[in-house]
């Protein structure tokens, strides 16, 4: 499968944008373990044109991370044209813009899945930022705004015909938020549909080896993004491809293999944040860490409220002790 001149090997497995979690440190660990993409923060077009400060941090990158895509969200046309062409100058691999984020700040000012309503607008920004760049720009988005609206397959053409060169496409609608299931077949019918030879990345709810195989065999997508199963283990990148690539499940991590992987991650977490944001960058993947041990709610909670660096090594530490086999 190829995005522009990019070539992916068989099975490409992306690292889903999410805001507040892939930042440097995140994606290092997925890049670690597989992930064949990784992606930015999604960053404000408005922003970017104001070049704010914090916001052009989140673009910060490391050649390692190669192939990278920068994601750009935004609502004026032209805006979001020039947005990708500072953008550009960063050198990323592929612009994505995004028309599936759900939240009222975004989707309800008309920028993110709040393009699901406004179709004719969402195509206009993409033609004009096909045209204001020359490297690859693919789009992610939702099946449409509600059940009652759910135009994707059509979309998904128009796009292509503005010359966007991959979509993502999250099995869910705006209303949906996150509840509910992700709905794969219309993900399957878009692909299916003829004339559509963009690659087409299925998204929602893959949180194992097994449902990624499933997810390719059933909806024949070209690669599939994982977001949230990633977030506290970042190596599901790792158990999906070599179940992908082998038919044959890993052995699950043990626990003291766990520590040192989330050691690592604060490690790098405190070197790209510095002290204590670096500690307290990792609460999220702590929360959804250490699955299944009895008695853990306390050492947990001590997790997610420390903020010292030594504290929380030693607790990691105990958890070996307390835990391990
Ligand atoms: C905390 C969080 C932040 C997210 N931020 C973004 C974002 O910046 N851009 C984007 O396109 N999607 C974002 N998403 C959506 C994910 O990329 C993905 O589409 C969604 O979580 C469904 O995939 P999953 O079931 O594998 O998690 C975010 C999701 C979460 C949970």
């Amino acid at each position: 499968m190829k995005i522009g001149s990019i070539e992916f090997d068989s099975y490409p497995v992306f690292a889903a944008p999410m805001e507040d979690v892939s930042e440097p440190s995140f994606r290092y660990m997925c890049k670690k373990h597989g992930a064949d993409l990784l992606y930015s923060e999604f960053v404000s077009s408005d922003a970017i044109v104001r070049q704010v400060k914090k916001t052009m941090r989140k673009l910060v990158t490391y050649e390692y991370e190669r192939p990278f895509a920068m994601q750009l969200y935004g609502k004026e046309p032209g805006i979001m044209a020039d947005a990708a062409r500072i953008i550009e100058d960063l050198h990323p691999d592929i612009i994505d813009i995004n028309f599936g984020c759900p939240v009222r700040k975004v989707a309800g000012k008309g920028a993110g899945a709040g393009l699901l309503q406004n179709i004719p607008k969402m195509i206009e920004i993409a033609e004009r930022v096909v045209k204001a760049v020359s490297i690859p720009v693919t789009v992610k988005t939702r099946l449409g705004w509600d059940d009652s609206n759910k135009p994707i397959v059509d979309v998904a053409k128009q796009l292509q015909d503005v010359g966007v060169q991959a979509l993502t496409i999250h099995g869910r609608t705006r209303a949906q938020m996150y509840t509910g299931e992700a709905d794969w077949t219309l993900i399957g019918e878009v692909k299916n549909t003829p004339g559509i030879t963009m690659p087409i990345i299925g998204n929602g709810d893959v949180d194992s080896p097994q449902k990624a195989k499933q997810m390719f065999e059933e909806y024949g997508v070209d690669a599939i993004m994982v977001g949230r199963a990633s977030i506290g283990h970042p190596w599901i990148f790792k158990e999906i491809k070599h179940f992908l690539l082998t038919g044959e499940e890993l052995p699950p991590m043990t626990l003291a293999q766990q520590v040192q992987e989330l050691k690592e991650y604060m490690n790098k977490s405190v070197e790209v944040k510095g002290l204590p944001q670096g500690v307290i960058h990792m609460r999220r993947q702590f929360a959804k860490g250490f699955k299944g041990l009895d008695n853990f709610r306390d050492t947990r909670i001590k997790l997610l409220t420390r903020t010292d660096y030594d504290e929380t090594l030693a607790l990691l530490d105990e958890i070996v002790a307390k835990w391990g086999e």
